[in-house]
């Protein structure tokens, strides 16, 4: 039996070990830590790499979602446009601004749906955050048309979509700006925390620098009150070897994604994630069923380890309990309680691939009598 980890960092990570470890020796070695020249040159190559002109590195993915809201105009009382089925991030950088995550029911994919957000705007709405979830691209034309006839700014949450485009357009580059985060697991992870702002309005990514480093652009000088929230340059250094090898790396997610297709998309009762369309990053390989949790068991068993992204809509979390009408969002709730994600990453090997894929079609066909 073969045993396939839902996701392993350090197998991620093996093989650029020495790139990393000459990279993390020369900024050790070195005397600028923050705001330095590494830093610099990982922000040039991340807006090269998306597509646009500007990219701000910050701490993490959370600040990034805020700082960008901030700046885009987003203050205590407004309310953000947000999908009902995210990862919490989304909905507490409205909350931690003092504003009102507003739930747009998302559709089968998990993706904010078009045709729910121009009734979810009101008077108050100031902004939209569509989410890449799991790497597949919202629909940014639809979205967008609604922003321009309501006047809202749009701020993408791309922190599971580093790289997914279309039509030439990457993540990131569709909205005023767009937030990643550099989570060690995530398609380009740092080995810690990581963020960053990308953006071609300049005035948004002026106020981004200033928002991340309390306010100032000039030593000592504070124009308004900011966060500490710089992306070091150490967590750059480690970045930019990794960055050089993202094509490669979402490609192998890419073929990945397409094995698990072909196994697994006649199954009766397990709606596999269709693979058609734009150019998706494959952050996680989901498929839904309803006896989630014996198929989950029974997957473990034979060596397959799922996770499961996310149990509950945030409106069922704690941090909101009261706040929300869960019946108003079905999809959503309906997608916490199926959704299981099979191991992918950009290292699995052709013979893991091949194990998940019988072993998922085997266990699913043994448990439903077929
Ligand atoms: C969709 C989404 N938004 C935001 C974040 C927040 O990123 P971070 O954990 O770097 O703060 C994450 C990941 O953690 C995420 O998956």
């Amino acid at each position: 039996m073969m045993e396939v980890l839902s996701y392993d960092v350090a197998r991620v990570n093996l093989r650029f070990r020495d790139a990393l470890h000459r990279a993390a020796r020369s900024v050790i070695d070195g005397s600028t830590f923050i705001l330095g020249q590494e830093l610099e040159a990982f922000e040039a190559a991340f807006a090269r790499y998306c597509g646009v002109e500007h990219c701000i590195g910050v701490g993490n993915g959370l600040d990034a979602l805020m700082l960008a809201l901030h700046a885009a105009g987003v203050r205590a009382g407004d309310e953000v446009l947000v999908p009902a089925f995210t990862f919490i991030a989304t909905w507490n950088a409205v909350s931690l601004l003092g504003a009102r995550p507003v739930p747009v029911e998302v559709d089968g994919s998990g993706l904010m749906d078009p045709a729910h957000l121009a009734r979810a705007v009101t008077m108050r709405s100031r902004a939209i955050v569509p989410v890449h979830l799991y790497g597949r691209l919202a629909d940014m034309e639809a979205i967008k048309a609604v922003a321009r006839e309501h006047g809202l700014a749009v701020v993408e949450d791309a922190a599971q979509a580093h790289g997914a485009s279309r039509n030439g357009c990457r993540a990131g580059g569709f909205g005023l700006a767009g937030a990643f985060s550099f989570y060690p697991t995530k398609n380009l992870g740092a080995l810690g925390d990581g963020g960053a702002i990308c953006t071609n309005d300049a005035t948004l990514a002026a106020s981004c620098r200033m928002l991340r480093n309390y306010g100032s652009q000039v030593k000592y000088r504070h124009d308004t009150v900011g966060w500490n929230s710089r992306l070091d340059d150490l967590q750059a250094s480690l970045l930019s070897v990794k960055l050089a090898d993202l094509e490669a790396a979402n490609d192998r997610r890419r073929t990945v994604a397409r094995c698990y297709h072909a196994g697994l998309s006649g199954l009766s009762g397990l709606d596999c994630p269709d693979t058609g369309g734009h150019d998706m990053v494959w952050h996680h390989f989901v498929v839904r069923c309803s006896d989630r949790a014996q198929f989950q068991e029974a997957l473990v068993r034979e060596g397959v380890h799922t996770a499961i992204h996310y149990p509950l809509a945030p409106f069922d979390q704690l941090s909101y309990a009261g706040q929300y009408d869960r019946t108003r969002y079905p999809v959503a709730a309906e997608l916490a309680r199926t959704v299981l994600s099979l191991p992918m990453a950009d290292y699995l090997l052709d013979e893991e691939v091949s194990y998940v894929s019988s072993t998922v079609a085997r266990v699913w066909n043994a448990l439903h009598g077929f």
